[in-house]
């Protein structure tokens, strides 16, 4: 592997200097760095990967053995080698595909469960499953990172399509939340979901609790007016969750990866069982299409080596993700986890500290408004940030059309720009015809300069229905797996959120005023400030 990544970095410097715009010369290159699949069209021209570049990116792919990695994932194997699991997700979109695990053929309970929800949700949304005080008019669906980032993106990104009952998302331990979210709705067509694969997570069991209090004082059953979604269906019966209201997932669904299952069924109860599926087959089409495709032409694997370029070989550490959709501000968020807490990783699956950078962080927001935000520093800042710019040819509003048109200009305009930028000549020019003149003009003319040569992609579809949303979730689904195979770390598991789970736990007792051993003096200086200043 290390000539591979030595080859690598040695092509990039012997093209330092040369600028994205250049590589342009080449014939047709907008067109040979682009590839499609099932309407969706991914552009990595304006990036300084050449044909060189792109053919040790391929190589290293090969090397790291990512395609026999890839048919593990897809075929059971317990992959996930620190908690000695298989990461079967992909077996949740195609449930009519059998799969062996262990000997069993997983497709069939898989199957069972997706009729048990469809049931439910139908249920919910005809009323014959309702409130005391009637139809249920709203969800709520507390969990929260997996088992909350994935539904509550997916609701607001797919809000069009919504017509059953509204959907709500707490998820923060700070009371505010649960009690914002609470305050207006009708407890008695109000449907609480519990989502949460391990049923002990704090956050999620708090505001369940919560939840429970409420409805008791305002409901004579509350307990039927629960749902509970967890790999833990004994904790779910054990919390009072009728089995009926209850829909278990097997720990091969990993958190980050689970709205394909059970913690997707408050998007199926808001969307309908039909729509849910043209979900799951945008992702079981990506599926397809990362299994087969060449890997010259496999989305997945080509974002996946974009993002290696960036970040192992030029040395980006973030990643901005910017989706012109103001319906897809989730989707930053819901990538943060799903990148950062599948590849924030230090140490490779032999137990050996990573000598590569770990994954990027990862971060944006939709444009056009980060445009007014943080795009200062993407255009003039010193640091480098690639961006994924995502956007879809057709809005959801035919009589805004005027205004899908401004949003498409400002986002091709903005990945022009990264990669023009505007010269000193240019800039003079500016600069003069605003009054700047003699010494003052070269001065002023700088601040003006846009170095360009920013690299981007982009992402184009159609329009965002629930199939494309499908597709997007899992191609970056796989883009991450990629990454973590060619690094040779453990995308699928997550030991860092551990100690300060932990810590939260012993810290808690010094805001009580009551002692407790150990804590660093800031720590317990701050306790104590917290304590001064009449922490409740
Ligand atoms: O962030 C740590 C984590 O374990 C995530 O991996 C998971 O999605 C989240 O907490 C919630 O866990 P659970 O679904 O078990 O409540």
């Amino acid at each position: 592997m290390d000539r591979h990544w030595q080859a690598l970095h040695d092509h990039r410097k012997a093209a330092q200097g040369r600028s994205i715009l250049s590589y342009f010369d080449a014939p047709d290159r907008a067109r040979n760095f682009s590839a499609s699949a099932d309407g969706l069209l991914l552009d990595y021209s304006k990036t300084a990967i050449d044909e060189k570049a792109r053919d040790l990116l391929l190589a290293l792919y090969e090397a790291a053995g990512v395609p026999a990695r890839r048919e593990a994932m897809f075929t059971g194997a317990r992959i996930n080698e620190t908690e000695d699991r298989a990461v079967l997700h992909t077996a949740l979109r195609n449930p009519s595909a059998p799969v062996q695990l262990d000997g069993e053929d997983i497709s069939a309970g898989i199957a069972e469960t997706l009729n048990r929800m469809r049931r439910f949700a139908e249920g919910v949304r005809g009323g014959q499953i309702a409130g005391q005080g009637g139809a249920y008019t709203d969800v709520v669906n507390i969990g929260i990172g997996g088992s909350d980032l994935g539904p509550a993106m997916a609701a607001l990104a797919l809000a069009p399509y919504r017509d059953g009952p509204r959907l709500h998302f707490v998820s923060n331990v700070d009371g505010a939340d649960i009690a914002d979210t609470l305050a207006p709705l009708d407890p008695e067509r109000t449907l609480i979901i519990v989502a949460s694969k391990t049923f002990t997570t704090i956050e999620t069991m708090t505001n369940a609790k919560t939840a429970r209090d409420w409805m008791a004082a305002r409901t004579r059953e509350p307990a039927r007016q629960f749902a509970a979604l967890s790999s833990a269906t004994d904790k779910i019966t054990e919390w009072g969750i009728a089995e009926d209201h209850a829909f278990g997932f097997a720990d091969w669904v990993g958190g980050r990866y689970s709205i394909w299952g059970p913690i997707g069924l408050s998007l199926m109860i808001g969307i309908g069982p039909e729509r849910f599926d043209e979900f799951l087959a945008g992702g079981a089409a990506i599926d397809a299409h990362f299994r087969a495709a060449p890997a010259a032409e496999n989305l997945p694997v080509l974002l996946a080596l974009v993002g290696i370029w960036h970040n192992q070989i030029c040395g980006y550490p973030t990643r901005a993700v910017l989706p012109y959709d103001n319906r897809l501000a989730r989707l930053p968020a819901y990538l943060q986890q799903l990148e950062m807490e599948s590849n924030g990783k230090r140490v490779a699956m032999d137990g050996r500290d990573l000598d590569l950078p770990s994954g990027p962080v990862v971060w944006g927001e939709p444009g056009t408004n980060g445009q007014h935000a943080f795009y200062q520093l993407i255009h003039q800042g010193t640091q480098i940030v690639p961006c994924e710019f995502i956007l879809a040819a057709r809005g959801h509003e035919p009589d805004l059309r005027h205004q899908h048109l401004l949003l498409m200009a400002n986002c091709l305009a903005q990945s022009e720009a990264l990669m023009t930028g505007r010269d000193l000549e240019a800039a003079r020019k500016i600069a003069l015809k605003s009054g700047a003149s003699g010494d003052d003009l070269d001065r002023q003319a700088r601040h003006r300069v846009f170095e360009g040569n920013r690299p981007s992609t982009t992402l184009l579809l159609e329009k965002l229905t629930p199939f494309t949303l499908g597709q997007i979730i899992a191609l970056y689904e796989h883009r991450v797996f990629v990454e973590g195979a060619i690094l040779g770390i453990n995308s699928f598991d997550q030991w860092g959120v551990e100690l300060g789970k932990e810590l939260a736990l012993a810290v808690e007792p010094l805001l009580r005023g009551d002692d407790a051993p150990g804590h660093d003096p800031s720590t317990r200086r701050l306790a104590e400030a917290l304590r001064e200043m009449g922490a409740d």
